[in-house]
């Protein structure tokens, strides 16, 4: 019987800091409107001509994941890969992230659960290692949005919010079955799948089609969103997920340590503390400094958390994700 266990984390931002007077200069919006709605006051954008891709980023928070975890790349037995923005549409960025780490022979999976894809992920390296068939597992959400938002006022309501970076984490066996993740929980409710969605180019919408059709008006082939009711239903499942794994543990609320939510909106993870009655201290965020990196999001928070010495030894912490498809999911871990 094994558990599995985080024993490296690492993070990469790409250096250009957007501010919102950035963004108000090229559409119509305001550094008010969009820290009132979402708490963001900068996100970064990967530099035009600089070497950062999704995989690129992937490998920069990889390494220091290994580094910091004493593994050597060859030791990992598997590769998750958590993206919505891959560097082709084929093949998948976890093979260009193997090749990047000079891996010989190991699986590559991606995974396409957007902003969830990172809790998604977690949850097949547990039960990879739960199994006995893999002993180290890497685990990365990465995204590049910058280059791929309408940057014009017609698309101000998802361009303001979205930023670039990559998080990772290394997981192992743990024999200790009071360590490591306690418990997951992942769902999907795909009736809403269009509320939040890049159509465009796809099998869809193939390129020809869209060439052919020529139509400035088409937005297909930028993320579209219908905000009021993905926050609705995030503020929903959120909640249900936190209290899924609260009773999975048997933890009150004042056992918890850290709640790391995904950092899709400062105003979702502010109602979820209030509703939980959390103190600050209780919960992390950094979406003002970074935006929503959806699936690097979390590994994101969870390294910064870590480097600030907030995840200590024993820590009980929830990590909570909603986005896109819909999907959601929680996961319980004791460090
Ligand atoms: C996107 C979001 C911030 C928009 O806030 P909202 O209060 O729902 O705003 P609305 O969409 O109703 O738009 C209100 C007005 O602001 C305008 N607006 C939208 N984006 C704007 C921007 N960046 N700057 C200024 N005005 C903006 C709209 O055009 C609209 O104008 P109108 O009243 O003249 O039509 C909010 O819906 C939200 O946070 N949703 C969840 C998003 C999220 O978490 N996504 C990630 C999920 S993983």
């Amino acid at each position: 019987m094994f558990n599995s266990k985080i024993i490296g984390l690492g993070k990469y931002l790409p250096k250009k800091v957007v501010t919102n007077y950035d963004l108000s200069e090229i559409m119509d919006t305001s550094d008010e409107w969009i820290i009132e709605r979402t708490g963001i006051e900068t996100r970064r954008h990967i530099v035009k001509n600089d070497d950062d891709t999704t995989a690129v980023m992937a490998f920069k928070a990889s390494k220091i994941a290994l580094q910091r975890a004493k593994i050597k790349p060859n030791d990992i037995d598997l590769i998750l890969f958590a993206t919505l923005s891959p560097d082709y549409y084929f093949p998948g960025s976890g093979v260009l992230l193997q090749n990047f780490l000079k891996i010989e022979n190991c699986p590559a999976m991606d995974i396409r659960n957007q902003c969830s894809g990172f809790i998604y992920a977690l949850s097949t390296a547990d039960q990879f290692i739960k199994s006995g068939k893999y002993k180290n597992i890497l685990v990365v959400g990465s995204e590049n949005h910058s280059g791929g938002l309408d940057m014009t006022t017609r698309g101000r309501n998802v361009s303001v919010i979205f930023g670039d970076g990559a998080g990772a984490a290394v997981l192992t066996r743990e024999i200790d079955l009071k360590r490591g993740i306690q418990s997951f929980s992942i769902y999907s409710d795909g009736q809403h799948a269009l509320e939040l969605s890049l159509r465009g180019p796809s099998t869809n919408r193939w390129v020809p089609e869209i060439l052919e059709e020529n139509n400035p008006d088409d937005t297909t082939y930028y993320p579209n969103m219908n905000g009021q009711t993905v926050f609705k239903n995030a503020i929903l499942r959120f909640s249900e997920v936190i209290q899924e794994a609260l009773d999975q543990n048997k933890w009150s609320v004042n056992d918890l340590d850290l709640l790391i939510p995904h950092q899709a909106n400062l105003r979702i993870s502010q109602f979820i503390q209030k509703k939980f009655n959390l103190n600050d201290n209780q919960v992390f965020n950094n979406i003002m400094r970074y935006g929503n990196t959806t699936a690097a999001s979390i590994p994101i928070a969870l390294t910064e958390a870590w480097e600030e010495g907030k995840v200590k030894k024993d820590s009980k912490i929830i990590l909570a994700a909603f986005g896109s498809g819909f999907t959601w999911g929680g996961i319980s871990l004791i460090w």
